[in-house]
Parts: C-alpha cells; sequence; structure tokens
C-alpha cells in the first residue's frame, strides 16, 4: 500500500507528465526539474516512479541526474546554505569560505546534515556582489563571510533550532 507521500508523488508526477506527451526519455530532465521545483528534492521513490513511467531503469536515471549538479538527492535542511561563486566572490576568496564551512559543519556541496539542520549548495552570483564573498541563509544575506563570522552564525542557528523544539 502506498503512503499518502507516495501517492502525492505520483499525483504531481501525472500532472507533470501531461504536459509531455509521449514522454520518452528527451523529457526526463524537465521532469526532474519540475519534480525538484515542487518538493525540493528527489527522493529514491520520485526516481523509481519516474522510471516506471517513462520506462527507463533507475541507474539510468541516477546516471543522468548525477550529471547535472542541479539536482538534489536529499530534503534541504531547516537552515540552507547558498555559497556564491560568482566571480565577485571568487575574488573575495569564496572557495576559502566554502572549504571552511565543509569543514565546520562536515558537510559537503549538495548534502544535508544528519540532524537536518543544515544543507549546502553552490550557486552563481545572487546579486550582492558589493557584500562579496557572500553566504546566504534561507533568505539572510551573511556580508564579507569569514569563518569565524560563519561559525557564530551557525552557533546562534543550533540553539535557535533548540530553543524552537
Ligand atoms: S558574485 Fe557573489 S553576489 Fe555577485
Amino acid at each position: 500500500m502506498e503512503s499518502a507521500a507516495e501517492m502525492a508523488v505520483v499525483t504531481d508526477l501525472q500532472d507533470i507528465l501531461g504536459k509531455y506527451p509521449n514522454a520518452g526519455r528527451d523529457a526526463l530532465i524537465p521532469i526532474l526539474q519540475e519534480l525538484q521545483e515542487v518538493y525540493g528534492y528527489l527522493s529514491r521513490d520520485m526516481i523509481a516512479s519516474v522510471g516506471e513511467c517513462l520506462h527507463l531503469p533507475v541507474s539510468k536515471i541516477y546516471g543522468v541526474a548525477t550529471f547535472y549538479n542541479q539536482f538534489r538527492f536529499a530534503a534541504l535542511g531547516k537552515y540552507h546554505i547558498q555559497v556564491c561563486r560568482g566571480t565577485a566572490c571568487h575574488v573575495k576568496g569564496s572557495a576559502g569560505v566554502l572549504d571552511d564551512i565543509r569543514q565546520i559543519l562536515k558537510l559537503n556541496v549538495g548534502e544535508t546534515s544528519q540532524d537536518g539542520l543544515f544543507s549546502l549548495e553552490v550557486v552563481a552570483c545572487i546579486g550582492a556582489c558589493g557584500l562579496a564573498p557572500v553566504v546566504k541563509i534561507n533568505d539572510e544575506f551573511y556580508a564579507e563571510a569569514s569563518a569565524s563570522k560563519l561559525e557564530r552564525v551557525f552557533k546562534t542557528l543550533r540553539k535557535e533550532a533548540e530553543s524552537n523544539e
């Protein structure tokens, strides 16, 4: 028996497929993009459902999806961290900032922490070049990001999450 969540995925998938009559392999990327837009990530169940609909093996879909950096396979964390890697931020050391975040949170790009608090993504210019290097967490921009600043921010966010439990 399918769970309510699985049934919702199937319904959404049918709606999306409805836009691609005779959907075949060429519809795969747009379908995955739309599913990710709705759910924020692609779960195993979603990929399996897409495979059934398009008559494609799951391994093939993973192969295609992992080739493109745009797809996520885990739900976003409560705090979604976006590190800008645009030119202005790059010049101001965003590669180092990204490394610092990975070390502090023990998290790789595209992953979500085990406790579900943090997820990490690399993005192109987010239109705040004057604040470079800039990190965005949910809707908040953090200017001239550095390891020490971000460590304080992460601590505060953890506390905030604990107090909301
Ligand atoms: S390059 Fe980072 S905000 Fe523009």
